[in-house]
């Protein structure tokens, strides 16, 4: 008995460990998709809507919703993600832009470094994102310094995900998400400034990213 207890218990905190991380987290629904929702979600939302300007607050909560889409119908995503480092990773990863710029000419070439100061400086600060591991830390912040770079395969799965759902912003539907889709969500968190460029979605002024990643076609 006592050993088929110890058995039972062992097979109890496996089975714990696959099914806390990090699937389990509670979501909302924002424009039709289930987002992941917590305490840090939220405040970090409120921490970005409350510093940037619209235009690119919007821009990031669509490639939030765009990025969650991904991630439920990308098998390598799915059920692999830290679905909070994806979220944060993706609401904050503008964070760097001032707010008081202006966004018809051009960009701030340095605010991916400067944003990945900001998401440091939030955790620090926050009493949850303070408690968390190093190794969710950097992930975090490579996902907000390398968001230009280009997705490729040797990037945590999360930074990639990141990328993935503001290329679905600026370069319009493709892949996962279809034209109907981008469209509901462009509906409920409007472009303001950025440029809508034909079926490519809006352009992002550094004109040099990359075309094109092929683990996000079918
Ligand atoms: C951003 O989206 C909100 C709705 O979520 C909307 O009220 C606001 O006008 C949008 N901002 C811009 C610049 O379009």
């Amino acid at each position: 008995m006592k050993t088929f207890l110890k058995s039972t218990l062992l097979l109890l905190t496996i089975a714990g460990v696959g099914q806390c991380y990090p699937s389990e987290l509670p979501t909302r629904n924002l424009v039709g998709v289930a987002v992941t929702d917590t305490p840090i979600i939220r405040d970090a939302i409120t921490f970005a809507e409350g510093y940037e300007d619209n235009t690119v607050f919007n821009h990031s909560m669509r490639s939030w919703i765009f990025g969650s889409m991904i991630v439920a119908r990308n098998p390598a995503y799915t059920k692999l993600i830290d679905m909070e480092v994806h979220a944060l990773g993706t609401i904050l990863h503008d964070v760097g832009f001032d707010p008081k710029m202006d966004h018809t000419k051009g960009i701030d070439p340095d605010h991916p470094a400067k944003g990945a100061k900001a998401v440091r400086d939030f955790l620090a600060k926050h009493p949850e994102g303070k408690q968390w591991k190093e190794s969710r830390v950097q992930i975090l912040i490579d996902s907000v310094t390398l968001h230009l770079e280009d997705s490729d395969s040797s990037k945590a799965l999360e930074i990639r995900a990141v990328r993935d759902g503001q290329q679905i912003d600026l370069r319009g539907p493709k892949g996962y998400v279809s034209q109907q889709e981008y469209d509901s969500v462009v509906a409920a968190y409007p472009l303001g400034q950025l440029k809508v460029n034909g079926d490519r979605g809006h352009e992002h002024p550094k004109s040099s990213m990359p075309q094109g990643h092929s683990h996000m076609k079918r």
